[in-house]
């Protein structure tokens, strides 16, 4: 039962002490984040694994690419466990190494030495490899603002992996027009404008084909149904929802963004959230004070984040607590090295 896998994990992790860390991202479920030693957005998670140093074993409460970068980060490579290694982000699964290699040799034929990568966080470990060798960094929704304008102080151009979403959201909002931007398609390998007509030879920022599978749930008919019944109702998303949506909503930031502008707002305020049901659910219960509903009425689980659950984690620590490590996260040595180079220039730009 419930209250019986509750107790094993209770008892093991008092077992295991400060040996055991266990970091949790905000989308994932009750049932497993109530036992995270902390929580966080996938930046805030990357730091505090890597500040773990007397941690031996990290359960990750999170996707695969995250337990990757606790991985990449942790000093002496510590042990990283996924409980559910099914649990993977579609998003990252967009941009493959090999598909990595193709856009570069094709756009910097087009446009020679003036691009550089950047990669959200939520990729893999090999793209995230492919970027630190071309000199580029890794970003999230927390600091892409900052990140994307130091990398346009490098190199007049960016090729953004693998949310063209994010990617837009960012540039747009630093004041690059649309015809500036062009996206990358890499099942066809080919270039095309963001905007119709535009001149491929004027564009500035090269956007991956890939894009969230839960915040492009989020879409302009559920503003509109806001707006038309409920128009006190304020509009809070997430910058991984579309370009469109993002411009028409009020508000649009990282995961600890949405957090913060619930923390800070007065009694009685309304709102609709774009953003994982798990977040927007628990922010409901912690602020009853406060009306949040999701911003779509299915309300967009991230189906990979739920499938780390309770019987999963009970699982791992008593596997962990009899001495056997299970659903280990190893990044090989040479990509660790390269990917690190990548997270680690994000970090000195972000301090
Ligand atoms: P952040 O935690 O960086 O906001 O990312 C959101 C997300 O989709 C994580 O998978
Ligand atoms: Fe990936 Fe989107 Fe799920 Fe985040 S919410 S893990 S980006 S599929």
């Amino acid at each position: 039962s419930d209250k019986e896998l509750q107790q094993l994990v209770c008892e093991n992790r008092k077992a295991l002490g400060s040996s055991l860390f266990l970091p949790g991202h905000h989308y994932q479920r009750d049932e497993v984040i109530r036992f995270a030693d902390v929580t966080g957005d996938s930046l805030q998670l990357a730091r505090q694994s890597a500040a773990r140093p007397e941690a031996d074993v990290i359960i990750f409460l999170g996707v695969h690419f995250m337990a990757e970068t606790a991985d990449i980060l942790t000093p002496d490579r510590q042990r990283v466990i996924l409980p559910d290694l099914r649990a993977g982000c579609s998003m990252a699964d967009m941009a493959d190494d090999r598909q990595c290699e193709e856009a570069w040799r094709q756009l910097t034929d087009r446009y020679g030495d003036t691009i550089l990568p950047v990669t959200y966080v939520n990729s893999s470990a090999a793209v995230k490899a492919f970027v630190g060798r071309h000199g580029g960094t890794t970003v999230t929704s927390s600091n892409a603002e900052q990140v994307m304008a130091w990398a346009y102080s490098q190199k007049k151009r960016v090729l953004f992996l693998p949310d063209q979403h994010l990617g837009r959201n960012t540039a747009y909002k630093g004041g690059m027009s649309r015809e500036k931007m062009a996206v990358w398609d890499p099942i066809r390998a080919e270039l095309v404008p963001d905007q119709p007509g535009a001149a491929l030879d004027d564009a500035e920022l090269l956007l991956w084909k890939g894009h969230c599978s839960v915040h492009e749930n989020f879409r302009m008919e559920h503003i509109q149904q806001f707006r038309s019944e409920e128009p006190d109702r304020q509009i809070l998303v997430h910058p991984e929802c579309t370009w469109e949506v993002t411009q028409a909503a009020d508000l649009a930031g990282s995961t600890s963004y949405i957090i913060n502008q619930i923390q800070q707002a007065a009694p009685g305020t309304k709102w609709a959230i774009g953003t994982e049901m798990n977040l927007v659910q628990r922010l409901a219960a912690e602020y009853p004070e406060q009306s949040i509903v999701s911003l779509n009425p299915d309300m967009c689980p991230c189906l990979t984040m739920n499938r780390i659950d309770l019987p999963h984690l009970a699982w791992v620590l008593d596997e962990v607590s009899s001495g056997k490590i299970v659903h280990e996260i190893r990044v090989p040595e040479d990509i660790a090295a390269d990917a690190g180079l990548a997270i680690e220039r994000m970090m000195s730009l972000t301090s």
